[in-house]
């Protein structure tokens, strides 16, 4: 169903296609493990029963409507301090593909994606060591694509390509465009260009450099994003001078509709 992508260095070379499956993250790592996943490998399908999402969520799609797949990395040039340059390099990636079908496309701090405000994709990012070096990444992406309904019992703040341009997008079609912008930020990664990775996630980051409302704790305040630590904590402005770093945990965005 989906064929080898032609036009990238690895990425994508060889795909696993599973009608089903627990979750392709962790298949994914079973293949690395048992050695059976070169850099590049993806694993693909159209339904998962026990598909994973940040901080111990699920992740719930229709089948075959949407993107479900994990890429397998090995950044073994990277430190484990430095895994957010990876979530970065991946973000943006992902970012430049939606980017091709429709304007406003945010990463929202780490490395979810929307557009206007709602959620289109997310990534789930699973890093094995050695020693204190990447050994393997396992990219799991969720890409909302074809979808027009969603219960809102998942969330009311979620959107697809579809309901963005009103298109019908071949998935398998569409997986060699999408596998080819994340290899390319990738291999940015790869050559060292941290500052123009940089430069251009802030520059699509959401709410970097506008005041807007966030909850820290039980207390809701303005704040300003003022940038990304070197571990990857958000910093933010809380007062003239005074600039707090938060991790995913410790803040959530108040939407004002
Ligand atoms: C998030 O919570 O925003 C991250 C969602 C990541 C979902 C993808 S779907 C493919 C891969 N397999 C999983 O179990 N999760 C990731």
């Amino acid at each position: 169903m989906y064929d080898s992508c032609a036009k990238t260095l690895f990425c994508g070379k060889k795909v696993v296609y599973l009608p089903t499956c627990h979750s392709t993250n962790d298949i994914a790592a079973e293949l690395v493990r048992g050695g059976k996943a070169v850099e590049g490998t993806i694993i693909i399908t159209d339904e998962q029963t026990a598909g994973r999402g940040q901080h111990g969520t699920r992740w719930l799609t229709n089948k075959g409507q949407n993107f479900t797949l994990s890429l397998v990395l090995k950044p073994t040039f990277l430190h484990l301090s430095e895994h957010f340059l990876l979530s970065q390099a991946i973000a943006l990636g992902i970012r430049n593909y939606l980017a091709e079908f429709t304007r406003n496309v945010w990463i929202k701090w780490p490395n979810d994606l929307y557009v206007n405000d709602l959620k289109i994709g997310g990534v789930l990012i699973e890093n094995a060591l050695q020693g204190t070096r990447l050994a393997y990444s396992v990219v799991g992406i969720g890409l909302n694509i074809n979808q027009s309904h969603f219960s809102t019992a998942i969330s009311d703040r979620v959107t697809s390509l579809r309901l963005e341009t009103g298109q019908y997008l071949h998935l398998a079609e569409q997986l060699p465009r999408l596998v080819l912008a994340i290899e390319k930020t990738y291999l940015r990664l790869r050559a060292g260009q941290l500052e123009s990775l940089r430069g251009e996630y802030l520059q699509y980051l959401l709410g970097f450099g506008q005041t807007r409302q966030y909850i820290i704790g039980e207390q809701l305040v303005d704040g300003t994003i003022v940038g990304i630590s070197p571990d990857g904590k958000l910093r933010l402005e809380l007062h003239p001078g005074e600039i707090r770093e938060f991790d995913i945990k410790e803040i959530k965005w108040q939407w004002v509709d």
